[in-house]
């Protein structure tokens, strides 16, 4: 066997069982893989490439001999387990939110700034999943015309909350429909037939954590540290696939049709842009795939040089664990 040795932080979780697909599909080269969750999960087995690998409760001593480890099991494990993996030598990719903003930590959507992977000294950070998809499709429009503003709404899934939160929805739904009410768990409101514009914690000025991840983490991916990026982050009563509501105003003009070849023409989006036969992008046909899809392109009427556009990407796919593979695949 050839490749590396491989461990998944989180492995139980939505993002580690999507991992796990994703690393397998793009046919990685794992030479050995270990499997480390909660000591809750310890003793079961995960499939990967047809054998069941067991899962282990992770401690300190997880890392002896890993080259590469994911990491999605949250900040607080990754701020106590990340710097013991990179002393035993592995390199990192970070899911949670603990170290993307730090200077010396890359940022990466491969897509759009692969070069910052160079930087790396053992941590890499995976953007936040709204942000990953938002960000595929603002850098085409940045190189090509130019950023000035940006406004987003977004539609975020429960799988984006974790596999707990998407069990809350099923139930919920489930006891709606036979008229009971279940009380919410792990979300900060009942999610079925319902939504909230309420994702991770208020800040002092209003807005969302979530909004401001939007914020800072799209200034520093595409290198524009004064771009005002306005977000409104919104929880949908949707299995998997965050959708978002996107206006910029654009430096220099660029119609809506030069916008839809720009798009076309740009990797990891495919456009999905003909209203007149129903046809935009949705959560469920974009489940499981790997592209995000952009349509309803048109020209912005709040300014005169903008564009309104609407897209929808799987976010445990291209939201984290694609985007943390390719990150891998480019160490
Ligand atoms: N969901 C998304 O769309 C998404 C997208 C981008 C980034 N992320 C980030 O990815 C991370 C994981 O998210 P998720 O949605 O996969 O969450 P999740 O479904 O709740 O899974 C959490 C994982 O962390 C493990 N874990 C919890 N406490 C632990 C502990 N004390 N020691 C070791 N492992 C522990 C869990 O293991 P047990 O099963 O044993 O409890 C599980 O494997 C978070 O930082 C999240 O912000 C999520």
């Amino acid at each position: 066997m050839s490749g590396g040795h491989v461990a998944i932080v989180g492995a139980t979780g939505a993002v580690g069982h999507d991992l796990l697909h994703v690393l397998a599909a793009r046919d990685f080269p794992v030479r050995s893989l270990r499997l480390l969750a909660s000591p809750r999960s310890a003793g079961q087995r995960l499939p990967f490439r047809g054998e069941q690998v067991l899962v282990e409760a992770l401690d300190e001593g997880s890392f002896r001999g890993v080259d590469v480890a994911f990491f999605s099991a949250g900040g607080d494990i990754s701020r106590r387990f990340v710097p013991i993996a990179v002393d035993a030598g592995a390199a990192v990719v970070d899911n949670s939110s603990a170290f993307r903003l730090q200077a010396d930590v890359p940022l990466v959507v491969p897509e759009v700034n692969a070069i910052a992977v160079e930087l790396h000294r053992g941590i890499l950070a995976n953007p936040n999943c709204s942000t990953i998809l938002l960000v595929l499709t603002l850098a085409p429009l940045q190189r090509v015309a130019g950023l000035r503003t940006v406004v987003v709404a977004t539609y975020q899934a429960a799988s984006g909350a974790g596999q707990q939160a998407v069990e809350e929805l099923r139930a919920g739904t489930a006891a709606a429909l036979a008229g009971e009410e279940l009380p919410a768990r792990v979300l900060p409101h009942r999610l079925a037939f319902n939504l909230f514009p309420h994702i991770d914690v208020f800040e002092a000025d209003g807005y969302t954590k979530e909004e401001s991840k939007l914020l800072l983490e799209t200034r520093k991916i595409l290198g524009l540290p004064e771009l005002p990026v306005d977000a409104t982050c919104v929880r949908v009563p949707v299995e998997r696939c965050h959708s978002e509501a996107v206006t910029v105003q654009l430096q220099r003009p660029l119609s809506p049709q030069q916008a839809r070849e720009l798009f076309a023409a740009s990797p990891g989006l495919e456009l999905v842009d003909d209203p007149a036969h129903r046809r935009y992008p949705m959560p469920l046909p974009m489940s499981g795939r790997d592209a995000v899809a952009v349509g309803r392109v048109r020209a912005a009427r709040a300014f005169d040089t903008g564009l309104s556009y609407w897209l929808c990407g799987d976010q445990l796919r291209k939201g984290a664990a694609l985007n943390a593979v390719q990150i891998a695949e480019l160490l």
